[in-house]
């Protein structure tokens, strides 16, 4: 990743998506029925193991790339346990041993979270808070339905609760989000902000090169 020089995002849409509301809609409607890949389900079982273990409240860091924000968030929390997931083992690996954070209270999971997320609503985990920071922006027009709120699985996420904190550098993916979020009867802020200090490698990228940076939160 090269620092300082990141581009601004370039789009298509002059607003939110004009079929968002229908994909919604119909992810709404229809269950995603997708089986679960045998590992997926491996994956979920250690998660419920270590929680168990760590018998504290559970954040999950969704998207967490080298899994620098979950480190992040579980110093901040010292209280909780905080989940890193990501489907790049490439990218986790950086992190992996613990040791070296000085922090024991995170885990950092190789696993897809079309799968992940309906396996923890499937378990009725129960989780505090929820970071998904800066997923990728998929930002051509006919790539709607790879954005989270575009995807089968956003249903999913509203499911799951807690206190939703998105970040992104584009703020049409999270108004379109907080939008799809309004109808499936929820409601959401969106504001520029300036992350004191930034806790992920793209964060800081970002504000290195002087971008705009925007969050969402809801209680789900
Ligand atoms: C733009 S990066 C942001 C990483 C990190 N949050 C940061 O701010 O540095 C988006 C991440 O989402 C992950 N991702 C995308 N789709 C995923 C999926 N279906 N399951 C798990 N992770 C996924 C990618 O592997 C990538 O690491």
């Amino acid at each position: 990743m090269s620092f300082a020089n990141s581009h601004e995002i370039v789009t298509n849409q002059d607003g939110l998506n004009e079929n968002l509301t229908e994909i919604v809609n119909k992810h709404i409607k229809h269950e995603f029925k997708k089986p679960y890949h045998p590992r997926s389900i491996e994956g979920f079982k250690q998660v419920e193991q270590a929680i168990s273990a760590a018998g504290k409240p559970v954040i999950f860091d969704s998207c967490c790339g080298v899994g620098d924000s979950t480190i992040n968030i579980a110093k901040s929390h010292p209280d909780h346990f905080v989940i890193g997931m990501d489907k790049s083992g490439h990218r986790l690996s950086k992190n992996e041993a613990y040791e070296q954070h000085g922090v024991d209270n995170f885990m950092l999971l190789r696993t897809d979270l079309n799968d992940f997320w309906r396996l923890a609503v499937d378990a009725q985990l129960e989780i505090v808070k929820h970071f998904i920071l800066y997923p990728n922006p998929w930002p051509k027009a006919k790539h709607i339905q790879r954005r989270w709120h575009g995807s089968a699985v956003f249903p999913a996420i509203v499911a799951l609760g807690g206190e939703l904190e998105m970040r992104s550098n584009w703020r049409l993916y999270l108004d379109e989000f907080a939008q799809a979020l309004s109808i499936a009867g929820k409601s959401a802020t969106v504001n520029e902000f300036s992350p004191q200090p930034s806790i992920t490698p793209f964060e800081r990228k970002y504000q290195a090169s002087g971008q705009a940076l925007y969050r969402l939160t809801a209680s789900l």
